[in-house]
């Protein structure tokens, strides 16, 4: 039996029972709203995780690289959004990955893109389709649901040989909705803008069959979807310190982790040292900008139980530093070298991205060494 006391540490575990609750969660909040989900891969970029979401076989996906849109392609994922907006050069890879009977669509929100797009599709007669990235928050990319650059860009496509398959929205601003309230008026903005921007480019004469929404804040606060033909999240498989600090979680539920190991303690400064710094949890400071700051991640026992108010409060390469946070009146506990102890991320995506597997525990039972059940592979890279 292999147990978290066995890999060298660092390591990253995925607690399987809090991961299915979670899939379960949204699962049944999207039948009652009777959307279907299109899982995000960026954040487990695993096939088994998408196995848990999609488990009678491969069903629709978002991608935030080619590289895994050909690893789940190679799995038989044949219904993919890359949801990062196109860069020409890319158009070969996507060609190759329709050419394998993908149904690979593309995301833009230039007319210089949408030229791009059309080209190619011209040059070798073969429509790519597009998505139109719609901005509804400020956040990122895309255009104003009532920019008239929509519907220079549906023509542009159309007129030139692509194929307009829909618009595209993602509300990122969501992450900083800390009430049930703001998050609620983030999903009905996030639907409103890409609602009204469908409707435009029906208006105008174009086909427009895919309304696309989503993240993981919003997916959890909707209360009205109609117009909408999908939602994508994928944060929410495994939760995080962050979401758990706008309240679309608890702490109960993340369940990515990293194992780490006491390596010393410096009394005079209130330290206890780990080996794992930085690269094992990713730099990602979320909490920094909430109500409660995290630090590099909240510390438990290889149980899972929460040590009080224990944090990585410190990080470099490979050191990490646990600390009690400001104010507490614990003591330190006694935590002698060769301790393992688990932390839980800020950004899971970001935390997972260090990592080419995850050690999988069943998450059923508590035990002070819980058993290793299964490796998952992820697929990292471009
Ligand atoms: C375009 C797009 N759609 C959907 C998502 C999924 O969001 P989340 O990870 O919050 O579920 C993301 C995440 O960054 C995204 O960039």
């Amino acid at each position: 039996v292999t147990t978290l006391e066995d890999p060298d540490t660092p390591f990253a575990v995925v607690d399987r029972a809090r991961m299915e609750r979670n899939i379960g969660r949204l699962g049944m909040r999207l039948d009652k709203l009777g959307v279907p989900l299109r899982l995000h891969v960026k954040t487990a970029k695993s096939l088994e995780v998408a196995e848990r979401v999609h488990p009678t076989g491969p069903g629709p996906i978002t991608v935030s690289t080619l590289a895994e849109a050909e690893y789940f392609a190679d799995a038989g994922y044949t219904d993919i959004v890359y949801a990062v907006g196109i860069e020409p050069h890319k158009l070969a890879r996507v060609l190759g990955l329709r050419r394998r009977g993908v149904d690979l669509q593309v995301l833009l929100d230039s007319t210089a893109q949408a030229e791009a797009v059309a080209d190619a599709s011209a040059r070798t007669g073969e429509p790519i389709p597009a998505l139109v990235e719609i901005d509804c928050d400020g956040h990122r990319a895309g255009i104003r649901a009532d920019d008239p650059a929509l519907l220079v860009i549906g023509r542009t496509l159309v007129d030139g040989g692509a194929e307009l398959r829909g618009v595209l929205d993602h509300a990122g601003e969501s992450y900083y909705a800390d009430t049930p309230e703001t998050q609620r008026q983030a999903a009905q903005e996030e639907r409103d803008a890409v609602v009204r921007a469908a409707r435009r480019l029906q208006e105008a004469g174009l086909s427009c069959p895919t309304v696309s929404v989503g993240s993981t804040p919003t997916a959890h606060a909707a209360t009205d979807l109609t117009g909408v033909t999908e939602v994508r999240a994928g944060n929410y498989v495994f939760f995080d310190l962050v979401m758990a600090g706008i309240g679309v979680c608890a702490i109960d539920d993340l369940a990515l982790s990293v194992v780490v190991t006491v390596i010393g303690h410096r009394p005079d400064k209130g330290w206890i040292l780990t080996d794992g710094g930085w690269m094992a949890t990713s730099r990602d400071r979320g909490t920094a900008v909430q109500k409660v700051d995290q630090g590099y991640g909240v510390v438990t026992d290889l149980s899972g139980r929460v040590l009080p108010d224990l944090l990585m409060s410190g990080a470099s390469q490979e050191h990490g530093t646990l600390s009690l946070r400001t104010g507490s009146t614990q003591d330190l506990p006694e935590l002698p070298v060769g301790t393992r102890v688990r932390i839980l991320p800020n950004h899971a995506c970001a935390t997972a991205a260090q990592y080419a597997e995850y050690r999988v525990i069943s998450g059923d039972t508590v035990s002070d060494a819980p058993e290793i059940e299964a490796t998952w592979r992820r697929h990292n890279g471009w």
